[in-house]
């Protein structure tokens, strides 16, 4: 089956080493899209394994056109008494750019009605209770090529279940993941966060040190799937278990200045079964000192300027680039919106990749160990 998955732009690269590392093979990767081919079996182990990943869809049409006619015949033709039954609620989103047809809502509901139309001609179906599972199908057509997409995940992926609390400007997790992947941490070196807030960064870099995946404690949309066998997925899930890694000797440190993010950093922690690899502690970071030695410091300090002057922000940020200057052998990463970031630390980056945090154009300035 031909499949896809989407990230936050600028992450598609992380994404394509994750779909690599669980032997898939991405194709191209663009607009925070990949595509790849899977089974059943590896659209479970995407969902519950990738870290990056908002969604995995598969493609149950992909064809170019340029009347409606051809798009409900193209619709009506695919057998989706083989993926849910007539009783499912279905729930069609549509997106149109650069096409001749650029009726979002008439393609909306004509794909919706082509879909009753083919329980009808493949089915002895004629009555829709809309009373069973949620069915999310994703219309888009762009420079006249329609595409319709079975969303396989439900809930997006980033939506891990821990954090229940978030702190002023939390990081969506898939993006906490994605600075923890490109930072290639692994678990065998400490790794700190001085501006810890809600703790997202060390929560998921926690499981990706003991080999957690992110989606072993949520649902999918594929349980409600015909094709869905639980012997199956119990088997993929066991599997998962098992290679949870017990042993390694993880050290993890958050810090930040408020008490009660940090209350809530340690109950997310908790709630993601990482609370003892992560010491959380109560530190104001001019007044800290952070080691120089061999390990990881991945960050996102504050940057909103409706919560902190400009000037507050620039000495906070030259404050941060005296430290970094003096962290020779630590492999340093930082997150930040601010503009003239590299000015205001004083330092030039290792390297620097556009990443977007939300709707939020960030950067992520990356200082590798000197020695
Ligand atoms: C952008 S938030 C970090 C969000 C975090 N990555 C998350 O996902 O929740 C920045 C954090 O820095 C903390 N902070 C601000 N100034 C600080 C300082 N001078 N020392 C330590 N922490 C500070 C704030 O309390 C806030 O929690």
């Amino acid at each position: 089956m031909r499949c896809l998955s989407n990230t936050a732009f600028g992450l598609e690269s992380a994404l394509k080493k994750e779909l690599s590392d669980l032997n898939l093979t991405p194709e191209g990767a663009h607009d925070g899209q990949v595509f790849f081919e899977a089974d059943f079996e590896q659209v479970m182990r995407a969902n519950l394994y990738l870290r990056t990943a908002e969604h995995v869809y598969i493609v149950l049409a992909e064809k170019a056109l340029t009347t409606f006619d051809e798009l409900f015949e193209t619709v009506k033709a695919i057998p989706f008494d083989s993926w849910f039954g007539a009783d499912a609620q279905i729930i069609v989103t549509a997106k149109a750019k650069k096409s001749t047809l650029m009726s979002e809502r008439s393609l909306q509901s004509l794909t919706k009605k082509a879909v009753i139309e083919s329980f009808k001609a493949h089915t002895h179906h004629t009555h829709f209770p809309e009373t069973g599972p949620k069915i999310h199908l994703r219309a888009s057509i762009h420079n006249d090529v329609f595409r319709l997409d079975l969303d396989t995940s439900g809930d997006a992926l980033h939506r891990r279940g821990y954090r229940l609390e978030a702190g002023d400007a939390p990081l969506k997790e898939t993006l906490a993941a994605g600075l923890c992947l490109i930072a290639r941490y692994q678990g065998h070196r400490p790794l700190i966060d001085p501006f810890c807030g809600s703790g997202t960064i060390l929560i998921e870099a926690a499981m990706i040190a003991r080999n957690i995946p992110p989606g072993l404690s949520r649902s999918f949309a594929f349980e409600s799937f015909l094709p869905f066998d639980s012997k199956t997925y119990h088997a993929v899930k066991k599997a998962a278990y098992q290679a949870i890694d017990l042993d390694k000797a993880v050290v993890i440190e958050g810090r930040d200045m408020d008490p009660k993010v940090l209350m809530k950093a340690r109950a997310n922690a908790e709630r993601a079964g990482v609370d003892e690899d992560i010491a959380f502690n109560e530190v104001r970071f001019e007044m800290s000192k952070i080691e120089n030695i061999p390990s990881h410091l991945i960050t996102n300090p504050p940057y909103d300027e409706r919560l902190m002057s400009r000037r507050e922000i620039d000495a906070l940020y030259q404050a941060i680039g005296r430290t970094f200057k003096r962290l020779t052998d630590v492999d340093r990463y930082l997150l930040s919106s601010v503009s003239g970031t590299e000015q205001k630390l004083n330092l030039k980056p290792s390297q620097t990749r556009v990443l977007f945090n939300g709707p939020i154009k960030a950067r992520y300035y990356q200082f590798f160990h000197e020695s």
